[in-house]
């Protein structure tokens, strides 16, 4: 389905993939006010890596995902993609939001399709390959349903099939599972999982969860402070797949909780 990406570059060593190098941003409001949203950061991550960002309400995360997707400027520094300048959106980075984003006057399988529109692929190639994500999803029996007929975990489902379906080197997902019940985001962290065992795919996300960062994460930043910054690095090497209510992961969270309230204080 995906290429096999190789997450080490043969002597054993970590194959870095997106660089940020000293990278502010500074927003001119509509109101003649000047909002520092991000101090300078820089922080490398590795192909294959799933790094979680964490911290308090307007410290700069969803600001760095902008940053990293393209769809805003940095003010000071630059952000490389496998050596590559980051200077407008592209497909090599996708991004899903808190809201699923789904085309509601498309059907299931239509939205997934859609996410590989701009792939020089035949209409049959192109909805085979949606089924084929549909089904790691497990979701093959809903593609002609109609979003509004989905419950919010199904939407989200969609919405990362449609994420993945076009192979990006780099998934951004900014707090996508904040108004799910918790048995349906128990079921979205294993199968968040399963398709990063899968897919190797580098994944940045964005959550205010310190149990869903020590669940899914590698690695977790947490940022603070206004203009943020990164402020605290946790790595964090369970077995994978990791349970939610294990208590090594559990330990890991509270470790977070309290360098949180420290970093509050
Ligand atoms: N387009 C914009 N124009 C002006 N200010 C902005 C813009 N986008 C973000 N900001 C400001 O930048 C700061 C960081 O915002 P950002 O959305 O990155 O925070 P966040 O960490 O994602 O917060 P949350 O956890 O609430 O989603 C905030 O002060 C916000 O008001
Ligand atoms: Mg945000």
């Amino acid at each position: 389905m995906t290429s096999d990406t190789p997450q080490s570059n043969g002597n054993g060593m970590a194959e870095v993939t997106l660089v940020v190098d000293g990278v502010s941003k500074t927003f001119e409001t509509n109101m003649q006010k000047t909002v520092a949203a991000l101090a300078p950061v820089s922080m490398q991550i590795n192909k294959g890596e799933f790094v979680v960002f964490v911290g308090p309400s307007g410290c700069g995360k969803s600001t760095m995902l902008n940053l990293i997707a393209g769809f805003t400027q940095p003010t000071t520094g630059k952000i490389l993609l496998d050596g590559k300048e980051v200077t407008k959106p592209g497909r090599d980075r996708l991004m899903m939001f808190q809201e699923h984003g789904l085309f509601p006057w498309l059907n299931v399988i239509d939205n997934v399709c859609y996410g590989l529109k701009r792939k020089l692929l035949h209409p049959r190639a192109r909805r085979e390959k949606a089924r084929s994500y549909l089904r790691l999803m497990h979701l093959e029996e809903y593609e002609k349903a109609n979003i509004h007929e989905l419950s919010g975990g199904m939407k989200q489902r969609v919405a990362l099939a449609r994420a993945l379906a076009p192979d990006p080197r780099l998934l951004l997902i900014d707090e996508p599972f904040s108004a799910l019940d918790t048995v349906v985001r128990l079921e979205l962290y294993a199968e968040l999982q399963r398709i990063h065992q899968e897919t190797h795919k580098t994944i940045i996300f964005v959550t205010h969860e310190m149990q869903e960062a020590a669940c899914l994460g590698d690695r977790v930043m947490m940022f603070s402070g206004s203009p943020g910054a990164v402020v605290h690095e946790l790595k964090i090497d369970l077995p994978r797949p990791r349970n939610f209510t294990d208590p090594q992961v559990q330990a890991h969270a509270q470790d977070l909780i309290s360098r949180l309230q420290e970093n509050r204080s």
